[in-house]
């Protein structure tokens, strides 16, 4: 089986994910870590988003390895755990780039078919409904005004002790969505037959307990 799980930067897609693969007992594949995992690289680089030739080399030396620890997934990059680093803001911009490359896509697209190919798997992402898996069982589209995404994420840096701008954390959020969404290649848009959930003004529960009625 395979839930799809699609939207903009801070619908809640990674918590609705996580909370369905450890209620169904199935793996969670967090797609856009992928992506954060070749910006990283790109940057560490210091080559151009931009020089293709480049990021190609780097792309086919990249080792990418997914691996759950007590459940929880961990993202690998040449054999170093990459996990926090990939979160960094900086690298939010440079995945979102990197992400518009066709090329990139491919290899991408190609690794995340062959893992959930081999499991139950709920996946989010840009593309997953309509191009990494068109015939899931399930496709959810979870959106959010651009306040709230940006309030939801205003408030985790502040918990973490971080220090945060709310408008500097809407704009980037705002450049994210039109370059994810204006990309030729891929870009995010809802799956015909995917289920639309605005979850403004929800809380995570409540957005679990609205996609778990449907997932039963
Ligand atoms: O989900 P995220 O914010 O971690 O994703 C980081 C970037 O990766 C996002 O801005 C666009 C890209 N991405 C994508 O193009 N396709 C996916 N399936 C997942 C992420």
């Amino acid at each position: 089986m395979v839930i799809a799980i699609d939207g903009p930067a801070g619908a809640g897609k990674s918590t609705v994910a996580k909370f369905l693969a450890k209620k169904l007992n199935i793996v969670y594949l967090d797609t856009g870590a992928m992506y954060r995992a070749i910006g990283l690289k790109v940057y560490n680089d210091g080559c151009g988003v931009d020089d293709h030739e480049r990021v190609k080399e780097l792309l086919d030396s990249a080792d990418i390895e997914i691996k759950y620890v007590d459940g929880a997934q961990t993202v690998w990059l040449d054999g170093k755990d990459v996990s926090k680093d990939i979160r960094l803001n900086h690298i939010s911009k440079m995945a979102s780039d990197v992400s518009a490359i066709p090329f990139v896509r491919v290899k991408l697209v190609d690794m995340q078919r062959k893992i959930a190919s081999k499991q139950s798997t709920v996946l989010d992402g840009r593309d997953i409904g309509t191009v990494v898996f068109p015939n899931a069982e399930y496709k959810f589209f979870l959106t959010a005004t651009v306040e709230e995404r940006a309030n939801r994420r205003y408030k985790e840096l502040l918990e973490k002790g971080q220090s945060a701008d709310f408008e500097s954390i809407k704009k980037e959020i705002e450049q994210r969505d039109y370059n994810d969404s204006h990309r030729a290649t891929s870009p995010l848009k809802k799956a015909d037959d995917a289920i639309e959930i605005d979850t403004t003004g929800m809380n995570i529960e409540q957005v679990c307990a609205k996609i778990s009625e449907i997932v039963k």
